[in-house]
């Protein structure tokens, strides 16, 4: 084992790990390691590092590069082969685990007219936003929800699910966001084929957004929902559109949002799933927010308009249904390319994750008037 290069993260502060290989050492490593051991020294600034260092990359998917190679997959493959025709965004960083920011997983989806994929269940959750096309639905526990352009669907761990397009409808794609490698983190996913491979619809069309979805209302009587995650499954766009612009009118908003709204679940006000948490913000014509950083990874769907983000020092531009991500503790900042219109940016996040285990933490950019100097 002579001349094999070891891990060593020496750190030359007081309270780090600082030792110096000798070869007596050395041979000490290596006896450990018959043991399937190893000296803690040796990894310990490596493994407990001073701040977050995410392994995702700030990337920009845009639309206009990956929507003809979506619309590709339905002439290669079929949707009884593939299970799912999904392109999937590969984070560089991340492309052990099938990433597209930490330990979220996101893609792009597409179905044709007539098609519906099996139903199935897993410990995954995931959100599903609607793109373009008419005729999608998705059917939860029973619960069937008609799908139009920047609404979003949940699938909760755990619920029957299935997804298609009437066949009166036209060629659907949506952004599939999951949890994926976080649970596989876990080593904790289940996954499981209805043994029908369809299950029956059991409630009238929409009955959960009918439901839970009504402005400071919920029912008085039935009241019972005690599930970790939403029973509001469907978040529809023209309400939440509409409630932006009604806060926008009386709000200042946060200087590293603008008018930022979180999707909640109605029965507890929490956030829509256990694993996962969904915000969408406008960005006011004109609107440039100062940078901050923050635990917690942010998957990002343009829903509206224009413009771009600063992460960690560079310029990542995006328009309408561009997706892009915010790595955990990275600086960013939106800009709103616009002077006259909004912009609307959709956000997953494992925040939820973050602040149920107290992992969250949060600090302003202070210096040079709270922007970050572009590298
Ligand atoms: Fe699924
Ligand atoms: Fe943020």
């Amino acid at each position: 084992m002579a001349g094999k290069q070891r891990e060593n993260h020496r750190e030359d502060v007081a309270g780090r790990a600082n030792v110096e290989d000798t070869p007596e050492l050395l041979a000490y490593y290596e006896d450990l390691e018959r043991y399937k051991a190893g000296a803690l020294w040796t990894v310990a600034n490596k493994i407990e590092p001073w701040e977050p260092k995410s392994q995702s990359e700030p990337v920009v998917w845009r639309y206009k590069d990956l929507r003809q190679n979506v619309l590709r997959s339905v002439e290669l493959v079929t949707p009884e082969k593939a299970g799912r025709r999904v392109i999937y965004l590969n984070n560089p960083g991340r492309t052990d685990v099938a990433a597209a920011v930490g330990w979220i997983y996101g893609g792009l989806q597409v179905m044709n007219p007539g098609e519906v994929a099996s139903a199935h269940r897993h410990s995954a959750s995931a959100i599903r936003f609607i793109m373009e096309g008419a005729g999608a639905y998705t059917v939860v526990d029973g619960h069937k929800m008609t799908l139009g352009a920047n609404d979003f669907v949940l699938t909760p761990n755990g619920t029957w699910h299935e997804h298609g397009v009437e066949a009166s409808g036209s060629p659907c794609i949506w952004q599939d966001g999951l949890d994926i490698p976080f649970v596989n983190a876990m080593e904790a996913n289940f996954y499981e084929v209805h043994p029908d491979l369809s299950q029956a619809v059991g409630y009238e069309v929409d009955d959960m957004t009918r439901t839970w979805g009504n402005p400071g209302l919920k029912p008085m009587v039935g009241d019972g929902w005690n599930k970790g995650y939403s029973p509001m499954f469907k978040y529809e766009w023209v309400p939440t559109y509409e409630s932006l612009q009604k806060y926008a009118g009386c709000t200042d908003g946060s200087p590293f949002d603008g008018v930022l709204m979180e999707y909640v679940n109605p029965a507890t006000n929490g956030p829509v799933m256990q694993t996962l948490g969904a915000s969408m913000q406008m960005l006011r014509p004109g609107e440039a927010t100062k940078a901050h950083r923050h635990t917690g990874s942010g998957l990002y769907h343009v829903a509206k308009g224009s413009g771009h983000s600063i992460i960690n020092g560079k310029r990542y531009d995006w328009a309408e249904h561009d997706i892009f991500c915010v790595p955990s503790w990275a600086w960013h900042e939106h800009v709103n390319g616009s002077d006259r219109d909004d912009a609307c940016l959709f956000c997953l996040s494992d925040l939820p994750v973050m602040r149920a285990l107290g992992l969250y933490r949060e600090q302003a950019f202070g210096d040079n008037g709270g922007n970050q100097p572009l590298l």
